[in-house]
């Protein structure tokens, strides 16, 4: 299959100057999946009424079916369709966070979209981005879109460009290109299907900004049973790249591990004020400013992530880990997928 590109960087503030749109609206109308940027990663999306396109969607991204996808849309009105009730608080948020980075888990209202979308499942979590692109072209759409990232299922999720091209090129028949997604990690998704609401993923948006809007204490990821998954998705090992990466809270950690051992293939991913204090021999890979930019990790992991497969120089990475808190919830939450389970739990 042909993967057509579209660059819309020059329209974004006003997409409708685009001469030839109607061709990405008749090929999402039409079943066929056109990769999208987000503020978060770059979705890959489908028209979520039509069941062969979400079929496709799964076969793209080699994605196990019972994985449940999120819908994307560019206004609340859309929701009546497909959600059978908003609770009061969800409302709230809503109206705090949305357009943004958080994903809300809803009682579903069966018969309007297509049956696998949800996976079985009697709720379905949807999103409206605040992308320019992104959002401009839901409206034109104007259809209920099911987005899962762009990416192959256990790959890192994408935030440019060239990591979709790079893991869809010829699988699916279009990409729009836009800038570096400026969240860089995946939306928080909130289950409001029981109270109190739980986070079912950690992201930009924190428990704690989360609690400031509504009377209700949130329920933080691993205040549950570890072994039932949460989210469908988190039971599956995801967001890993080939080389081995390691977590280390501190140089020294990095270096008790690495021993006796040469430094020439090893990368040291930290933020930039430990730079001047890496072992000659080191690739110095650049996390953030310094431990407080939470922010800039989080824009940066998955393009790092991307870079170390991309370097034959490199054969394995220690990084960063930042200390345990609701705004670094999502990045080490990233973190710990990507990271070698064996070395990084010292088995
Ligand atoms: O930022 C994002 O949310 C991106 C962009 C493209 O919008 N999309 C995204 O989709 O990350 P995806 O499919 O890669 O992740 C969706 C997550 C999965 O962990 C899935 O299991 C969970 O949301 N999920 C979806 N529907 C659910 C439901 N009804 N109940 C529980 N978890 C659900
Ligand atoms: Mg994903």
């Amino acid at each position: 299959m042909e993967t057509k590109v579209w660059d819309l960087r020059p329209y974004r503030d006003d997409l409708t100057r685009y001469p030839d749109l109607s061709e990405i609206q008749q090929i999402y109308r039409q079943g066929g999946l056109i990769a999208l940027p987000t503020e978060t990663v770059y979705g890959l999306g489908a028209n979520a009424l039509d069941e062969s396109a979400v079929r496709h969607v799964y076969e793209a991204k080699g994605r196990p079916s019972d994985n449940p996808l999120i819908i994307h849309v560019h206004s609340e009105d859309q929701l009546n369709d497909f959600v059978s009730h908003i609770p009061a608080d969800t409302q709230k948020l809503m109206d705090a966070f949305w357009p943004g980075p958080i994903s809300f888990i809803l009682p579903l209202k069966k018969g309007y979209l297509c049956d696998r979308v949800t996976g079985g499942l009697d709720s379905i979590a949807v999103r409206m981005p605040s992308h320019p692109i992104g959002r401009q072209l839901l409206q034109l759409v104007d259809l209920p879109i099911a987005a899962p990232s762009a990416n192959l299922s256990g790959k890192p999720s994408p935030t440019t460009f060239d990591h979709v091209y790079h893991d869809l090129n010829g699988r699916i028949d279009g990409i729009i290109q836009g800038d570096q997604s400026e969240e860089g990690l995946e939306s928080t998704v909130l289950d409001c299907t029981q109270v109190p609401f739980r986070i079912a993923r950690p992201g930009a948006i924190t428990a704690e900004m989360i609690e400031s809007v509504i009377d209700q204490q949130v329920e933080r990821m691993g205040m549950v049973d570890q072994d039932r998954p949460i989210a469908p998705g988190m039971k599956y090992r995801h967001y890993a790249p080939e080389t081995p990466v390691t977590i280390v809270s501190t140089l020294e950690e990095a270096q008790a591990l690495q021993g006796d051992k040469e430094w020439s293939q090893t990368a040291l991913i930290f933020p930039d004020n430990y730079e001047r204090d890496i072992p000659d021999q080191a690739s110095f890979i650049s996390l953030c400013q310094n431990e407080q930019d939470i922010k800039g990790a989080n824009h940066n992991l998955y393009h790092v992530l991307h870079q170390l497969d991309a370097r034959s120089d490199i054969n394995q990475a220690y990084i960063f880990g930042f200390k345990p808190s609701d705004e670094t919830a999502a990045i080490m939450n990233r973190m710990e997928k990507a990271a070698t389970p064996s070395v990084a739990k010292g088995e």
